[in-house]
């Protein structure tokens, strides 16, 4: 049995081998998941939106999060459960640790993931320094969806490239340990990736990154919301076996076979 530990993810960077992750929400996926060999188990606060049925991700609750997250990481032996620090839950020092403390004493995540840049580098040096894991989330940011007025690609612009790049450094130089980029331009994602050392996981960035992540429910094709460019239904070719679909999307992420060319963003 593997123990699936962000060492062991960063040493797949390391080793050039694909990192195949996505996200989940309760026990039976859960362990259909890690019986197709998924090394990284996100969840995200995208539950809002595909099992609350809610247009954006701000309403989920720290309540919410922690109980996700129990019914997950409760039936996984190996895998790297990673919980989304919900909307304005990691605004200061004090409320990001008090928050991250219990996602992984209650909910029983390894690593915490928060969004933003340059303005969350103290928080992240800050929970990091106190051994609490951190996965950082740059690009287009789902819990800002209100202040940027829709769904945008980041980093078109030259400015913004390089910015996302320096964004990603500091990051990482802060203590983060694992980076999940989501709608960044193919070539600007794959800089990232190589000059970062710790892995980077893509959604909707292209097929150099370190990994892939996809929202499980796109994955299979049965979200309620209209499936984005960038994801694909495994279970389309799968005669509605939900382990096949699973095990199609790792071995598609491990042989660099998604994305395909018509799930890249330009
Ligand atoms: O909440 C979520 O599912 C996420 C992924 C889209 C990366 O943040």
């Amino acid at each position: 049995m593997k123990n699936k530990t962000i060492s062991y993810i960063t040493e797949m960077k390391d080793n050039g081998s694909k990192i195949a992750m996505l996200t989940c929400y309760d026990s039976s996926f859960a362990k259909i998941l890690e019986r197709a060999d998924i090394d990284a188990i996100l969840v995200g606060d995208s539950l809002g939106m595909v099992i609350q049925g809610k247009d954006t991700t701000i309403p989920v609750s720290m309540e919410q999060i922690i109980y996700h997250t129990q019914c997950v990481s409760s039936v996984l032996k190996e895998t790297l459960v990673v919980a989304d620090m919900p909307f304005l839950s990691y605004t200061s020092n004090n409320r990001a640790i008090e928050n991250a403390e219990r996602l992984l004493k209650e909910g029983g995540a390894h690593m915490v993931k928060l969004e933003g840049s340059d303005y969350q580098l103290e928080i992240v040096r800050y929970l990091t320094n106190r051994s609490i894991p951190v996965c950082a989330h740059l690009g287009f940011l789902p819990q800002s969806i209100h202040k940027l007025g829709g769904y945008f690609m980041a980093g078109k612009k030259t400015e913004e490239a390089e910015k996302l790049l320096l964004d990603a450094i500091s990051l990482q130089d802060a203590g983060a340990q694992m980076l999940i980029l989501e709608c960044v331009p193919s070539n600007v994602a794959k800089t990232i990736t190589k000059k970062l050392d710790i892995p980077v996981i893509g959604i909707g960035a292209g097929i150099e990154t370190d990994g892939q992540i996809l929202v499980l429910y796109d994955a299979l094709g049965i979200s309620i919301n209209k499936i984005p460019k960038f994801s694909s239904n495994f279970l389309k070719n799968s005669n509605g076996d939900i382990f096949d679909a699973i095990s199609k999307y790792v071995s598609a992420v491990r042989k660099k076979k998604f994305p395909e060319l018509e799930n890249i963003l330009m």
